[in-house]
């Protein structure tokens, strides 16, 4: 192992890979060069290790460290981006699951139970539109036919792209075999949002992932010129959408919810005529199921009728939804108790969070868990997210350290159980179905 070969050394590679000069941020956009780019540093730096990298016909990877197939702890995140999102959101993750191996071998840990880092594809669903793919696609929650048909903006299919990278995307689905393989995964992350910080914690453990789902708005009305139409003979799609981003903000606000429109295409966009269509999309998270779907119901009921006043036509369509899902309570107090003996030394703040993962996806079917690492400012999906390198270390140690007690000997591991005498770690369950 190269000494330079630690947690910075490995960032200062990763970091360039997809960032836009312009903007600082990052567009490693899935099946595209600059996630070919990020995909071939994972590839190398785990085959640097001497770890066996296997694609799993999905787009994620896989890197093994240990021959068992059986019970193998998983650890790993996602290569993507949103558009110009920050290089920390899934890229810490695989960064510092290579850097926990390097903590690991460093020490002569040799893993009882196989060790396979993860790296996710289009976890963002910036390119194809339906958050966490990879993940959908291994655990089977997502049909392979109509993935195959998800379209970019351009119109390019999921197919097409994946053809074009050299991938059969004929091969994309279920993948039993892999998940009966691996007995629990373990993602760390940036933090999103601000709760560590004010806590003075580096690492936090998560709790929850709020339900949520993306909805795609149509606004069809009528072209026209924007200087001689009259206000009473128009039919604009940009003033539905405009009420309804104003009425979404309220309706969320007052059901302790959040409603987003972050991307918005007027057609055809001449600054100089009423559009012929708005499309939009609508990201709605609530804390339970029944204040989401209650949520959408009213935002779309509004929708409707600005449309209706506009002589407008609406069309709604989901483009995914997200259950809620609630970590795996023996695991997170398992890693709660590696985390608060030594060598880590703290007890982790354990936080619900408003962001999809793939851990939230594999949850469906293994014990999965997430660290996370301090946010000073909490702002993710933007250039101007970060973390401190001191902070990111101490997420590589707490993640070989739990690494080192999961895939170790099964009783005898240093950390296991020390904050809670009287709770014994439980021992790994099989997956479940
Ligand atoms: C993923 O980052 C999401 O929650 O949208
Ligand atoms: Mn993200
Ligand atoms: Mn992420």
């Amino acid at each position: 192992m190269n000494p330079g070969d630690t947690f910075a050394g490995l960032w200062r590679e990763f970091e360039p890979l997809g960032r836009d000069p312009q903007t600082g941020g990052y567009r490693r956009y899935s099946w595209t060069p600059a996630d070919a780019a990020c995909r071939a540093w994972f590839t190398d730096q785990a085959q640097k290790r001497g770890l066996a990298v296997e694609p799993d016909n999905n787009g994620n990877l896989w890197a093994w460290w240990g021959q068992a197939r059986a019970d193998a702890i998983a650890t790993g995140s996602h290569l993507d981006s949103v558009p110009d999102g920050g290089g920390f959101d899934g890229g810490l993750g695989v960064v510092a699951a290579l850097a926990a191996v390097d903590l690991l071998k460093a020490k002569n840990f040799n893993p009882e139970r196989s060790v396979v880092l993860a790296a996710f594809t289009e976890e963002e669903g910036a390119r194809f539109g339906v958050p966490c793919l990879g993940s959908r696609l291994l655990t089977g929650a997502i049909d392979p036919q109509a993935a195959r048909n998800l379209t970019d903006d351009a119109g390019v299919t999921l197919a097409e792209a994946m053809t074009a990278a050299g991938c059969d995307a004929g091969l994309i689905g279920p993948r039993d075999d892999l998940l009966g393989a691996i007995g629990a995964f373990v993602e760390l992350h940036i933090e999103q949002g601000r709760a560590l910080a004010p806590l003075g914690a580096a690492v936090g453990l998560a709790e929850s992932i709020w339900p949520h789902g993306r909805w795609r708005l149509d606004f069809d009305g009528q072209a026209d010129h924007a200087g001689t139409a009259r206000f009473a003979d128009r039919h604009d799609p940009m003033l539905p959408y405009a009420a309804t981003v104003l009425a979404a903000r309220q309706i969320a606000a007052r059901a302790g919810a959040l409603a987003t429109f972050g991307k918005v295409i007027a057609e055809p966009g001449g600054s100089n005529g009423v559009s012929a269509a708005v499309r939009a999309w609508l990201d709605v998270r609530a804390p339970d199921e029944d204040t989401l779907r209650d949520t959408v119901t009213s935002i779309r009921s509004a929708a409707e009728e600005f449309s209706a006043e506009h002589g407008v036509t609406l069309t709604v369509r989901q483009e995914s939804l997200t259950r809620e899902v609630r970590f795996d309570r023996d695991l997170r107090d398992r890693i709660a108790a590696v985390l608060a003996a030594p060598p880590v030394l703290a007890a982790p703040p354990v936080l619900p969070t408003g962001a999809g993962h793939d851990a939230g996806v594999l949850s469906a079917r293994l014990p999965t868990a997430m660290l996370f690492v301090r946010n000073p400012t909490g702002v993710s999906h933007s250039p101007a997210e970060h973390a401190e390198l001191a902070d990111c270390e101490a997420g590589v140690r707490a993640l070989a350290a739990v690494l080192e007690n999961l895939a170790g000997p099964a009783v005898s591991a240093d950390h296991a159980a020390l904050a809670d005498p009287a709770r014994p770690p439980e021992p790994m369950g099989p997956a479940r179905p």
